[in-house]
């Protein structure tokens, strides 16, 4: 029974990580069924690379294993329009055509750049445990959730009032399969811009189709409202100076930490964009690529990160006695233990063998991070969680061209709001069962009840 890999509801219990170390022993590259899941048909079914070494060859050769054949999520795009249309996402294309669209965004993300914005997102986390430190209990998903869109917001130029609108775009897409994140909406429309509003009266009446398919999230029509919102952005941002629309601040009006108009200039990625003369369809993915990637991937990360350390109360408290010196490493051994993503897909290109397995052109191929992150041959002693751990060649953010970009500002941001746990709510602890979401791709929280003194 390998359906169960492939199945959201498996992730609704657990990550199958017993499963997962069955599979690197006996069959390290697997055929994995992949049958209906509610009112999703079946698909083909794929080939799943466990085992660290693979997945990183996968990862590597985009020539073999291409994004852009098929894109990079298990399920096919639904239509060969729709597939097109993701192909416009840098994700989903190979080099080179990836690396130019890569190379106009990536100055805003080198360790320089997010290092500008360090002082700034350790304010807002600040700010967010500030709201919740009275009442000694809270649900920390909600604690967390609203760090990456507000960072986001800054870093694409989105203005302040409306980044609840990203958290609901990345839920639509990401959280499809779990009934409770699927159609969600928690913008208030008298809190947004005018031109979430108009955004708003875009978005789709329902999330089910007449005939009672379910509308694909990933299609133009079901992000018709998130379209509309990067198309109004790019027109005002272009209306207003150049300068301007480079400079989140200025887009948002609002002053960072020390109070200076340039201190994130040239982060606005909306700007950038805009500068380099996209197609649309490129615009408009390169939006639908960043309010989703670094939006959901923390809102799960940062809660999972939490919940793993007081899984490890040894582990907990030696970090609290050090965090100057333990955070950093301790960050990359949270995302070792807990992958926020916990697989991408490829498309073989042409006949390969892999891990012993013939592999045919045009066959899915699944590289799951989160079983190549327990691998016993690259960790020793893997299921153990330990913030020491070094070397630690973890693949949470992915390998080869398309690593993850916002890997350092991920980081920034999970050390910001740890570390305000850590100096600020003593004796933290559990207050109830954590809720996980039900989705084969992302790790994801939906509650983490905890209580502090
Ligand atoms: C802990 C949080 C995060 C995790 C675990 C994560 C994970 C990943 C992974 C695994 C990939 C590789 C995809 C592939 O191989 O096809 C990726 C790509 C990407 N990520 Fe992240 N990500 C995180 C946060 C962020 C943030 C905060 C941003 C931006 C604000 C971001 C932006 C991107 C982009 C733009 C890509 C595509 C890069 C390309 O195609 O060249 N991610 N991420």
């Amino acid at each position: 029974m390998t359906a169960e890999i492939f199945h959201p509801a498996t992730y609704t219990r657990a990550v199958p990580y017993d499963r997962f170390v069955e599979l690197r022993r006996t069959t390290p590259v697997c055929w994995i069924e992949e049958p209906a899941v509610g009112a999703w048909p079946a698909g083909p079914g794929y080939w799943g690379v466990f085992a660290h070494a693979d997945v990183k060859r996968v990862l590597r050769d985009p020539d073999t294993f291409s994004s852009h054949l098929g894109g990079t999520q298990i399920r096919d795009p639904e239509t060969s329009g729709d597939l097109d249309f993701v192909r416009a996402m840098m994700l989903n294309q190979d080099p080179p055509a990836q690396a130019r669209l890569r190379r106009i965004v990536a100055a805003a993300f080198t360790p320089r750049a997010i290092r500008r914005l360090e002082e700034m997102i350790a304010d807002r986390a600040r700010v967010l445990v500030d709201a919740v430190l009275p009442a000694g209990h809270a649900d920390f998903v909600e604690v967390a959730a609203d760090l990456p869109v507000w960072t986001l917001a800054r870093v694409m130029g989105v203005p302040d009032q409306d980044r609840r609108l990203l958290y609901d775009w990345a839920n639509r897409v990401i959280g499809y399969q779990d009934t409770d994140y699927a159609g969600l909406s928690t913008a208030d429309a008298e809190a947004l811009s005018p031109l979430g509003r108009a955004a708003l009266a875009e978005r789709p009446a329902s999330m089910t189709r007449p005939d009672g398919r379910p509308l694909n999230p990933r299609s133009r029509v079901g992000l018709a409202d998130m379209y509309a919102y990067a198309h109004g952005l790019a027109t005002a941002a272009a209306a207003t100076d150049p300068a301007a629309a480079t400079d989140p601040v200025a887009t948002d009006g609002s002053a960072t930490t020390d109070g200076s108009a340039d201190a994130d200039r040239d982060t606005g990625i909306v700007g950038r964009l805009l500068a380099e003369g996209l197609t649309d369809a490129e615009f408009e993915n390169m939006f639908f690529l960043f309010a989703v990637a670094g939006n959901e991937t923390l809102r799960n990360g940062i809660p999972g990160a939490l919940l793993t350390l007081l899984q490890h109360p040894d582990q907990l408290e030696s970090l609290r006695r050090d965090p100057e010196t333990l955070l950093g490493p301790a960050v990359d051994e949270l995302l070792r233990y807990w992958p926020p993503v916990m697989q991408f897909r490829r498309t073989a290109t042409r006949d390969v063998t892999l891990g012993g397995r013939d592999l045919r052109a045009g066959d899915k191929v699944v590289v799951y991070h989160a079983s190549a992150n327990r691998d016993e041959t690259v960790f020793p002693d893997p299921d153990r969680f330990d913030i020491t751990r070094s070397p630690n060649d973890h693949v949470s953010f992915g390998f080869g061209p398309h690593y993850c970009l916002g890997a350092h500002l991920a980081k920034t941001q999970m050390r910001a709001m740890l570390g305000q746990v850590l100096t600020r709510m003593p004796h933290v602890r559990p207050a109830g069962d954590p809720v996980r979401l039900t989705s084969n791709f992302q790790n994801g929280l939906k509650h983490l009840p905890i209580r502090w003194d």
